[in-house]
């Protein structure tokens, strides 16, 4: 079984919720296991806290000709295994710091402002939240051991800069999280995506089926379906003819959840062989997700002649550093395992 039950993989992830006083300013954690993304490491924690004092609902509202105090909360997300603090204080920290430098309140419950402090290793990145909730969940229903972020997968797609017709597979789609965001965002493609898992298949039907309903419910839909097909297959052997593909986008296992490294030095050289040959030779691109770097280096370094390596666009997947590789289909001919393709 390389998948997890259905009625698991649909729960949410377990969180426990603590309230502190520290250094006379409130804080609240939310730790977040990230259970339905990649192999979970104990090196990112995630969670929100704001500092100064709590303050009620209705408080900082204007009065006549007053202006108004803007509250905020800070929330931030840790990534690495050098740091010497804890995202609890790092958020505490800095949000000591906004509120001395704006003036504006701290409330954990009732913000105007979410400010978002994403830690990674030695790199910070400070920002405004846009939503109220993450988009990282969006169009997913069917949750399964390594469904990943819709946002993850969104940005992989542009990566491959999709055109008007183009032909997108995701040959170990899994839950679907890749082409359902495909579908949704590129509608004017053509979007085929498989899995040798039945039930990450049924999943990823039961996703699309979701996707159906709700824009069946929008008033201003007109779609009347979405343009994507799923099937169960095997990525060393696809039901697809010689360069027909124009991108392929997929999460490849990482061999923690899904398959074994072991496995994997057999996989990895299969399926950059399979995909070359269903990918149009010259204009042909990928984007690849593993955290098995060793692995796809040596097995892409046997396949130099049919793809050539572009950026690499490092990733926090779960708590793991992967890697997104960019690659181009060179206009060699591929190896042809099967004539009636
Ligand atoms: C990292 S997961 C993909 C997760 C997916 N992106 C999602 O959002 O759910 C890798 C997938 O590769 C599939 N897989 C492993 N070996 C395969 C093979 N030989 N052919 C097709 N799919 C395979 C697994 O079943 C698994 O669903």
């Amino acid at each position: 079984e390389e998948d997890c039950p259905q009625n698991a993989a649909g729960a949410e992830p377990a969180s426990g919720q603590d309230t502190e006083k520290t250094e006379g300013v409130a804080s609240q954690n939310g730790e977040e296991e990230e259970e339905d993304d990649h192999e979970h490491s104990d090196a990112k924690d995630e969670l929100q806290s704001g500092s100064g004092s709590e303050t009620k609902a209705g408080d900082g509202k204007a009065g006549e000709g007053e202006a108004k105090v803007l509250k905020f909360r800070v929330t931030c997300n840790r990534a690495g295994d050098k740091h010497s603090f804890t995202s609890n204080e790092a958020a505490r920290d800095f949000g000591g710091a906004v509120q001395e430098h704006f003036q504006w309140k701290a409330d954990m419950t009732n913000f105007d402002v979410e400010v978002l402090l994403n830690i990674h290793n030695n790199e910070v990145v400070v920002g405004i939240a846009l939503t109220e909730e993450s988009l990282h969940r969006r169009n997913i229903t069917h949750f399964g051991p390594t469904t990943l972020r819709s946002t993850l997968a969104y940005g992989m797609l542009r990566l491959c800069n999709p055109q008007p017709t183009d032909i997108i597979v995701d040959p170990m789609c899994g839950t679907g999280a890749i082409p359902i965001e495909g579908a949704s965002e590129w509608p004017s493609c053509y979007h085929i995506a498989g899995d040798n898992n039945p039930q990450a298949v049924k999943r990823a039907a039961n996703n699309i089926s979701s996707l159906l309903k709700k824009n069946e419910n929008k008033e201003s839909s007109t779609s009347s379906g979405i343009p994507l097909d799923i099937i169960q297959w095997d990525i060393c052997n696809l039901p697809l003819r010689t360069g027909s593909v124009d991108i392929i986008v997929t999460d490849m296992p990482f061999g923690k959840r899904i398959g074994s490294k072991k496995k994997n030095w057999d996989l990895y050289p299969a399926c950059l062989m399979e995909m070359g040959r269903i990918c149009t030779p010259g204009t042909g691109r990928a984007a690849l997700l593993t955290q098995d770097k060793k692995c796809f280096a040596k097995a892409l370094s046997r396949m130099g002649h049919i793809w050539r390596k572009g950026q690499t666009v490092w990733v926090n997947v779960g708590g793991l550093h992967a890697a997104v590789y960019l690659l181009r289909r060179t206009w060699e001919r591929a190896e042809e395992k099967r004539s009636f393709w």
